[in-house]
C-alpha cells in the first residue's frame, strides 16, 4: 500500500468521485414540469437564507451538465454521487412520473457513463415535494410508503444506468435542522414532530431498500453524518465517559443502530426517541434490511470534557448529553473553518474504526468530506485555496490510515464538485472544488482540484507531516 515518495497508497479499485446534491446546484427550479419541493418554499420565505438566495438557478447545472460532467472527466474522478430531486421526477410526491424529469436524469446518466465516471444516486437529499408536506411531511407515516413508490419508479426507469444507490441523505439533519431547531425546511420547531421524522425516515429507507431490491437495483446504502464523541487528555473521568456514551447515541446511533441492528439505542434518553406508540410491530425489522454499503459524511467531531455547564468558560458549551459536570468544547488549538466547523482528521480515523467495528466488513464509503474557506479568485484567475488542500491532503491521509489498519473503506467523495447553494447560508459558503462564479456560471479549478485530480490519478495521497 506504500506508494513512491513516501505517499500512502490506496487499494487498487478505490472509488474516487466527488458529491453534489440537487438543490443545491441544478437550479430549473420550476420547468419541464417539476413541482415545488419544501426548499423552494422555505428558501422563498424571508429571512431563511442569507441574503434571500434560492436554488433557483444555483450552479445551472440542469442546463450545464454536461460541462459539468466533462470537467469531472478533466480531473480524472471516476464517480459522481448526485441526488435525484423527488419533485422533478415525481412532482406532488405521488402518482405517474414526470418524463421531462426522468429525461433529466438519464441524460446525465449517459453522459457520465460515456466519461467512464460511475453513478452513485441519492434519492432524499432534502427535496420533500411541497405537496407531501402540505400533508404533514415526515411527522406522518405515510410518507415513508411514498418513498418507497418513488424510490421504486426511479430504479426501474433508471435503474440500469446507476452503480449505487444511497436512500437518504443525512437523517439527522433532516429531523434536528428541519423539524427540531428549523434553520432547514420546513423550518418547523417542533419536538413530536422531529422524533415522528427520525422514525418515519428511517422506515422509509427500509421500505425504499426493499423497493429498490425488487425493483432490481444494483448495490444499496444509506449515507449518515456521523460524529466521532472525542474525549482529550488524559483518563475519562466517569462522568464524563456517560456524557460520551449518551451524546454517541443521540448523534450516532439514533440512525446507525436502527440501520445495522434494528433497535433503538438504549442509551438515549427516552424523549429524543420516537414514541413507542409510532413503532409499529416488524418497523425495526424492515428498517433493518441487509446492506451493500454504508456512506459517511464526515466533517467534524464533538468534543467532551469536565466543566460546569453554569459557568461555561471559554470554548465550552452545554453538553446535549446533559450529565452534571461535563461539557462540549472546542479546543482552541484545532483550526476552525469558516463554518465554524473544527477541522480535526483524526476524528475521521477514530470515527472509521469506530463504524468499522460496529459493521465488521461492510463497505464504507465517504460520501462527504470538504470544508468551507474563504476562497478568491487572484488577479491571475487563479483560486489558490491552500486551506482546503491541507484539509483533503490531511483528511485522506486519515482513510489511508484507516484502511492499513483493517478499515474496509472502498471509496472517497469530496464534498463538493464545486461552490453551490450551502443551505441556509445561500452562496456565501464555498464547499468546492471547483469555483463558481455565480454571475456568469464560469467555473474555474481550484488548486484542491489539481491536488485531488493527482491523488486519483496516483491513487495515492502525499504525507503532509512526518508520520
Ligand atoms: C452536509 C450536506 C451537504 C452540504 C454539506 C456541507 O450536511 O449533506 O449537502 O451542505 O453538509
Amino acid at each position: 500500500m506504500s506508494a513512491a515518495n513516501g505517499a500512502l497508497g490506496f487499494p487498487d479499485g478505490f472509488v474516487w468521485g466527488s458529491a453534489t446534491a440537487a438543490y443545491q446546484i441544478e437550479g430549473a427550479a420550476d420547468i419541464d414540469g417539476k413541482g415545488p419541493s419544501v426548499w423552494d418554499t422555505f428558501s422563498h420565505a424571508p429571512g431563511n437564507v442569507r441574503g434571500g438566495d434560492t436554488g433557483d438557478i444555483a450552479c445551472d447545472s440542469y442546463r450545464r451538465y454536461r460541462e459539468d460532467v466533462a470537467l469531472m472527466a478533466s480531473l480524472g474522478l471516476k464517480a459522481y454521487r448526485f441526488s435525484i430531486s423527488w419533485p422533478r421526477v415525481q412532482p406532488g410526491g405521488r402518482g405517474p412520473a414526470n418524463q421531462k424529469g426522468l429525461d433529466y436524469y438519464r441524460a446525465l446518466l449517459d453522459e457520465l457513463a460515456g466519461h467512464g465516471i460511475a453513478a452513485t444516486v441519492t434519492l432524499y437529499h432534502w427535496d420533500l415535494p411541497q405537496e407531501l408536506q402540505d400533508a404533514g411531511g415526515w411527522p406522518v407515516r405515510e410518507v415513508a410508503e411514498r418513498f418507497a413508490d418513488y424510490a421504486a419508479l426511479c430504479a426501474q426507469a433508471l435503474g440500469d444506468r446507476v452503480t449505487r444507490w444511497i436512500t437518504l441523505n443525512e437523517p439527522q439533519v433532516v429531523a434536528n435542522n428541519g423539524y427540531r431547531h428549523g434553520q432547514h425546511a420546513p423550518g418547523l420547531k417542533d419536538d413530536s414532530a422531529a422524533a415522528a421524522t427520525t422514525h418515519h425516515l428511517l422506515l422509509g429507507h427500509g421500505l425504499a431498500t426493499q423497493a429498490l431490491r425488487a425493483a432490481g437495483a444494483a448495490e444499496v446504502g444509506i449515507t449518515l453524518d456521523l460524529h466521532p464523541i472525542r474525549v482529550l487528555g488524559d483518563g475519562r473521568p466517569g462522568d464524563v465517559e456517560a456524557a460520551r456514551v449518551i451524546t454517541d447515541a443521540l448523534v450516532n446511533g439514533i440512525y446507525l443502530e436502527p440501520v445495522l441492528h434494528g433497535r433503538y439505542p438504549a442509551p438515549a434518553p427516552a424523549d429524543m426517541l420516537p414514541p413507542p406508540a409510532l413503532v409499529a410491530d416488524g418497523d425495526l425489522t424492515t428498517i433493518n434490511q441487509p446492506l451493500d454499503f454504508l456512506g459517511v459524511n464526515y466533517y467534524s467531531p464533538i468534543f467532551l470534557r469536565a466543566g460546569d455547564p453554569a459557568d461555561l468558560r471559554r470554548n465550552e458549551e452545554r453538553s446535549r448529553s446533559g450529565v452534571p459536570g461535563v461539557v462540549e468544547y472546542r479546543p482552541g488549538e484545532l483550526e476552525r473553518t469558516t463554518m465554524g466547523w473544527l477541522v480535526d482528521a483524526d476524528g475521521l480515523y477514530d470515527l472509521l474504526q469506530e463504524v468499522s467495528k460496529q459493521a465488521p466488513g461492510l463497505p464504507l464509503y465517504i460520501t462527504e468530506n470538504g470544508r468551507a474557506a474563504e476562497d478568491y479568485v487572484n488577479p491571475q484567475g487563479q483560486v489558490d485555496d491552500i486551506e482546503r488542500v491541507r484539509y483533503l491532503n490531511s483528511h485522506l491521509e486519515a482513510c489511508a490510515r484507516a484502511i492499513r489498519d483493517g478499515v474496509s473503506l472502498a471509496g472517497y467523495f469530496v464534498w463538493s464538485l464545486m461552490d453551490n447553494f450551502e443551505w441556509a447560508w445561500g452562496y456565501q459558503k464555498r464547499f468546492g472544488i471547483v469555483y463558481v462564479d455565480f454571475g456568469t456560471q464560469r467555473r474555474i479549478p481550484k488548486s484542491s482540484a489539481h491536488f485531488y485530480s493527482e491523488v486519483v490519478r496516483a491513487n495515492a495521497v502525499p504525507r503532509s507531516a512526518p508520520a
